[in-house]
């Protein structure tokens, strides 16, 4: 039997760090109401120079050191983003020509938060049929560029970045995605997206969202596909050693947590520094967390997020 095993993680910020501080002095917010309603401290900024694919490709090269991988390894690359650096061609592919891959794969993904678990069972899925055997799965965002900072209800909230990790194909082993179990729901398009696009306006856009009901939508559904997950693959929350949630607001993940009985010490929080990062929060969180030690070989991990559309989905690694 073949199972997708993630074999190194890689991250990489914007250099601009900006405090809920720095950000109130332009926008009419206080760090104590963005602490108090999001757990947020911190988020970078992507400067000139900085986009979707630069940072990206840092967190590819440090994923590929981690695996202790050559980028011609690579026959797979899936950047999970809403904000790439073109409507066309795929970010991906211009990963793949920073990376000097002359042939693999390449090809983007869209479920915006969501966006790494989208890309991450398609990853599996292909190494699983025997199409990819090493594959660079990405999730990397620049929502400061599609963000209204005149909206304080929504500019606050994000941040930019990328995470990635290297998949590889392995027989017989006990590690690997275990399971995993993606959803959308397209009833709820108007709560969370961009008012532009391609197709639409001819214009990017900027970000929308009715806080609230993401909030309600975003705790039952997390903890519904985790229980999903857990279930199908026969564990229980107890056997859990790790919980790597997207970053989007310490609120949701606490709640959810408590709605699982998971005690919150398994839940990596990383939304304190970076903010929302989308599609980056989960592989960023997850590098942080190998690096610093707490995730380690062997231990079982859900990966969960959710996001636009909506769309969630959960992801069972035996690490
Ligand atoms: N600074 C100060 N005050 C703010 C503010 C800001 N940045 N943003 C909104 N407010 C004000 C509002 O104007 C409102 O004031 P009013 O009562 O005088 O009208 C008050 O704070 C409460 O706003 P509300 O939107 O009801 O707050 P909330 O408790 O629902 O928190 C969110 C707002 C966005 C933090 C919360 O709904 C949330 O986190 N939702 C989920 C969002 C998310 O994570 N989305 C991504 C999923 S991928």
């Amino acid at each position: 039997m073949i199972r997708a095993v993630i074999t190194g993680t890689g991250s990489a910020l914007p250099v601009r760090r900006v405090s809920n501080a720095e950000l109130a002095q332009t926008v009419d917010t206080t760090d104590e109401w963005i602490v108090e309603r999001t757990g947020i401290r911190f988020r970078h900024l992507a400067g000139a120079g900085e986009t979707t694919s630069s940072l990206a490709t840092e967190a590819c090269r440090k994923a590929l050191a981690a695996a202790g991988r050559d980028a011609r390894d690579i026959d797979l690359i899936i950047v999970a983003t809403a904000t790439p650096d073109q409507t066309f061609p795929a970010t991906a592919t211009i990963v793949q020509a920073a990376l000097g891959i002359d042939d693999c794969v390449a090809f983007d993904v869209a479920a915006v938060c969501s966006g790494f678990l989208y890309a991450l069972q398609v990853a599996d899925s292909m190494i699983r049929t025997g199409n990819a055997r090493c594959a660079l799965v990405i999730g990397a965002e620049t929502f400061s560029r599609i963000l209204d900072w005149d909206d304080r209800t929504t500019c606050v909230l994000f941040g930019d970045g990328a995470g990635a990790i290297v998949l590889e194909a392995e027989q017989d082993g006990d590690r690997g995605i275990l399971y995993s179990r993606l959803h959308a729901d397209g009833r709820h398009n108007q709560l969370l997206y961009v008012d532009g696009g391609p197709s639409t306006t001819g214009t990017v856009g900027k970000l929308r969202m009715k806080g609230r009901e993401v909030f309600r939508h975003a705790v039952v559904n997390l903890a519904a596909v985790m229980e999903e997950v857990l279930a199908s693959a026969g564990f229980t929350a107890a056997d859990v050693d790790w919980v790597v949630p997207h970053q989007a607001n310490a609120r949701i993940l606490d709640a959810t947590a408590r709605k699982l009985g998971l005690p919150g010490e398994k839940v990596i929080m990383t939304v304190d520094q970076h903010a929302n990062t989308s599609a980056a929060s989960v592989p960023l969180a997850l590098d942080v967390a190998v690096r610093d030690g707490r995730v380690k070989r062997g231990d079982l991990v859900v990966l969960e997020a959710m996001g636009g559309g909506f769309t969630w989905g959960a992801a069972l690694v035996r690490f």
